[in-house]
């Protein structure tokens, strides 16, 4: 039966700066495509917010149309979902100049992704980098989202996000819905296989496992994973002593769907040797599946058009209902 109440929303995006990684997939996609049938589901490629650092223009366009296609093939149907690139809708910048207007100094300073950027971009710690959060606010609020699912190390912009909010509607009244962050109990913070002290990212290729990696790879990089050297070599749960079989067996548990119990006792009295192929067998196999249907997406170039051409028609014409508001509110001559 039809209903004339309005669908929850959710939204999130990825920076298109590297290719997707387990990290991407598990903190973030996997929770957004189980949603469809009851949210209104907004996801971009935030390729605006990556040129805060230095971008080759070929492989950001060969990335942004991979990363489309990697979104599709992990089964957001763009016929529930509106999947489109940032800047192909003008209003994510132009709310996020007035944003930048009720983003204060002091809470930019305190980011720790811009405290960790400007650290590796010694040579260009440009504005951008700076007042990147008043754009990723835009980029929410324009679609009034319930809900925005993010891995843990997003959930400050998140924040900072209903502060933004908060403090614009405080002045005018109700015209932002206050989001709140969707964070995984399992899979929001994958650790490098290289030092599991350190989230995954793509700035260690040896520690981190692309979505679209060759098989034997995908192996060879769990085979090396970092464990610990307790004797016994027992497996079990306990992120500060073995930070590194613990951040397996979330890996493990994510993709085989079981918990650390059944983890223990499949793996009881069983080496690492044992234990370290068995997750990178379970995550190829995974995978498998995803990075056969994406590349067969990818070669598809007309259909991956005709897929962000409908996402951005659909984006731009709600993104637009919330600027003109607020532009409005904030006193600009109505054009
Ligand atoms: P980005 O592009 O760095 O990461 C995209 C998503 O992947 C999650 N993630 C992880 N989750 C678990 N373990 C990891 N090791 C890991 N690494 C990354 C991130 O938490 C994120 O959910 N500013 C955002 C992009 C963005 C955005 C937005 C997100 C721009 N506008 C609006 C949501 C809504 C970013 O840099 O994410």
């Amino acid at each position: 039966m039809e209903t004339t109440e309005r669908k929850k929303v959710m939204l999130s995006g990825i920076q298109p700066s590297g290719d997707l990684h387990i990290g991407n997939y598990l903190g973030a996609i996997r929770n957004w495509g189980a949603r469809s049938d009851d949210y209104d589901c907004y996801y971009f490629m935030a390729d605006m917010h990556t040129i805060t650092v230095r971008q080759n223009p070929a492989e950001l366009r060969r990335r942004t149309l991979a990363q489309l296609a990697q979104y599709i093939a992990c089964g957001l149907d763009p016929a529930r979902n509106t999947l489109f690139i940032q800047s192909h809708v003008p209003a994510h910048a132009e709310l996020g100049w007035v944003l930048n207007c009720y983003t204060m100094f002091g809470e930019l300073s305190r980011m720790t992704q811009f405290k960790d950027k400007s650290q590796k971009n010694a040579d260009n710690i440009n504005g951008g980098l700076f007042t990147y959060p008043a754009l990723m606010a835009a980029d929410i609020l324009l679609y009034q989202p319930d809900y925005v699912p993010v891995g843990e190390d997003q959930k400050q912009h998140v924040e900072l996000t209903r502060d933004v909010a908060v403090r614009f509607n405080h002045v005018y009244g109700e015209v932002f819905k206050v989001p709140e962050p969707y964070i995984p109990k399992v899979g929001a913070r994958v650790m490098m296989l290289s030092e599991p002290e350190r989230k995954m990212s793509k700035s260690d290729p040896n520690g981190c496992v692309f979505l679209m990696e060759k098989p034997e790879d995908i192996l060879r990089k769990f085979k090396r994973a970092v464990t610990d050297s307790e004797t016994g070599r027992c497996v079990y749960y306990d992120p500060q002593r073995k930070p590194g079989v613990s951040n397996l067996m979330d890996i493990y548990a994510a993709v085989t769907g079981k918990n650390y119990e059944d983890i223990e006792r499949e793996f009881e009295g069983r080496g690492y040797g044992v234990f370290k192929p068995a997750v990178g067998e379970a995550v190829v196999e995974y995978f498998r599946p995803i990075r056969e249907e994406a590349a067969r997406i990818l070669a598809d170039k007309a259909y991956l058009q005709s897929v962000y051409r409908a996402g951005a028609e659909k984006a731009a014409a709600i993104a637009a209902r919330t600027l003109r508001k607020v532009y409005k509110k904030v006193g600009f001559v109505e054009r």
